[in-house]
């Protein structure tokens, strides 16, 4: 290999370390510690590529950057920063990086982007859309390496109309990152519209996404506009993908290679231009091996992965994100409240199965039940001790057998509206008051695993979370409660309210 490599980094050990490796490399390295001595080397028109620090003492290398590109357009410049935060990473791509490294970063990857900048020097203006919103209000929070990764690509992304599809577990973020995407993105003042395919029947899926014609089917009274047709021109999300039957694939998969599509009904084709973004919680590669999810749909959707880490996998973000929604809570005017460094440890030992959702959830609970400004571990063990146990004890739901929560769901529906007929018919009504109870028992007795509970009620896994959720199901665990807190807990948690039949 052979080129001269300039390197700013106020940071000397990286200093001496890029030096070493790349000059092993075979490559001419010179480096210094502040940015205006780069700048001195670039105008003298020394240096065949520059890797770039962010921060230095004399001047901000993303504002450098953009002066570098002007006099020297030819020149690769690598932007390395510890920053990292998803703006850091779209503002290097935006001023025209020709790529954007995290810190740490792998030495052998330094060596093959430089390996890769000289052969092929991308001139042009990389530069491709204006600047978004300010710093102030960062979309994601956390800075571990699996999310600098993620950063990393959603900068690439931002001036593309590439097909997204997003996995990850539930409540890791998958439709924060759609709309950063599309936030961020050059569709950024068009329209973001989501649909989730597991909360609407699955009869009314096509007629929802493409719109019908006035009496297409029983009951389709008016002709209506589907989500493509509100979504033109910007960024549709295609949420819970793993959901969509079959006929509604097939759909989906003629608009996506056509560009057009017709309204249920409808005969002529209409031409779309929409941005799609998918996601999932499910393994999409398994629904195909079973015969649920079209494999050739699937390859259509899954041109740019993200799979989203596990909060787990990244538990050195828990302090920010705990620090973030500690702030969010204040805003709402609850106490400012802050998690001791044992607490913290507790925090980065627990499993997260509800991932960022739960630790949200948990810095609320901590925010508003709690009367200690600094919240130290033994709460952090009450709050998490050992298994997730639904407040099904505080439900008004007494009986034991169901037969008894029957009758009594229909006596309490006929002490509220006397002999006046549900609207709805009291079948429906009664079986969907049901769900409720019936989920938080059956989480109880499984000591709220999930998992079991969901093998005990026959339903999938998903679909029981994704009913945890819409029923606004809080999974509180155990020996949770506080000794002067139950009422406010079951204020704060119980918001559907099991009393509203
Ligand atoms: N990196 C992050 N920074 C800040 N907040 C986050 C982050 N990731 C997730 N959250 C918050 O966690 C909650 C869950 O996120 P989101 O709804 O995007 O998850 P999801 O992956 O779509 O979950 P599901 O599969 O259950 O739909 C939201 O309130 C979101 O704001
Ligand atoms: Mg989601």
């Amino acid at each position: 290999m052979s080129g001269t490599v300039l390197i700013a980094d106020d940071d000397a050990a990286i200093r001496t370390v890029l030096d070493q490796a790349l000059g092993r490399a075979g490559y001419d390295v010179r480096s210094t510690g502040n940015a205006s001595t780069l700048w001195r080397w670039v105008s003298n028109g020394e240096g065949d590529v520059a890797i770039l620090d962010v921060i230095m003492p004399d001047e901000n290398g993303l504002d450098l950057l953009p002066r570098i590109r002007r006099i020297r357009p030819d020149m690769p410049i690598i932007v390395m920063s510890a920053r990292n935060t998803l703006l850091t990473a779209i503002r290097a791509t935006e001023r025209g990086a020709y790529e954007y490294l995290p810190k740490p970063f792998d030495i052998n990857e330094v060596a093959t982007v430089i390996e890769r900048a000289l052969q092929a020097p991308d001139t042009g203006n990389r530069s491709t859309s204006e600047e978004g919103e300010g710093e102030e209000n960062l979309p994601l929070i956390g800075r571990s390496p699996a999310m600098q990764e993620i950063y990393r690509v959603l900068a690439r992304l931002m001036a593309t109309d590439l097909t997204v599809m997003i996995s990850g577990e539930s409540g890791t973020g998958k439709e924060l990152v759609a709309r950063a995407l599309h936030d961020y993105g050059k569709r950024r003042n068009g329209p973001f519209v989501a649909v989730n395919m597991a909360a609407i029947p699955r009869e009314l899926i096509e007629s929802d996404l493409f719109g019908h014609e006035k009496g297409a089917f029983t009951g389709a009274a008016n002709k209506s506009t589907g989500r493509f047709e509100q979504a033109e021109g910007g960024t549709l999300f295609l949420d819970e993908i793993g959901d969509m039957p079959p006929e509604a694939q097939t759909r989906l998969l003629r608009v996506l290679q056509q560009g057009e599509y017709t309204t249920v009904g409808g005969r002529s084709p209409i031409k779309t231009n929409v941005r799609i973004i998918a996601a999932t919680n499910r393994d999409l590669r398994q629904l195909i091996k079973q015969g649920l999810f079209r494999e050739d749909l699937f390859f259509r959707l899954n041109v740019v992965p993200i799979r989203l880490p596990a909060l787990r996998e990244r538990t050195e973000d828990i302090p920010d994100l705990a620090r973030h929604f500690f702030s969010e809570a204040a805003d709402e005017g609850l106490p400012l409240k802050s998690i001791d460094n044992a607490g913290m440890n507790r925090l980065k030992q627990y499993h997260w199965p509800g991932n960022v959702r739960e630790l949200e959830n948990l810095v609320r609970r901590l925010a508003a039940l709690y009367v200690e400004d600094v919240i130290g571990p033994d709460i952090i063990d009450t709050e998490l001790a050992e298994t997730g146990v639904p407040q099904a004890a505080s439900s008004p739901l007494e009986a034991d057998s169901l037969t008894a929560a029957v009758d009594q769901h229909l006596q309490r529906y006929f002490a509220a509206h006397g002999d006046e007929l549900p609207p709805t018919g009291l079948y429906m009504r009664v079986l969907r008051e049901l769900e409720r109870p019936l989920i938080m028992r059956s989480l109880a007795a499984t000591r709220g695993n999930q998992i079991k509970a969901a093998e005990l009620l026959g339903l999938n896994r998903n679909t029981l979370r994704k009913k945890i959720r819409d029923l606004g199901i809080e999974v509180v665990r155990s020996s949770a409660v506080h000794p002067t807190s139950t009422e406010t807990r079951v204020q704060a948690f119980d918001t559907q309210g099991i009393n509203n039949l």
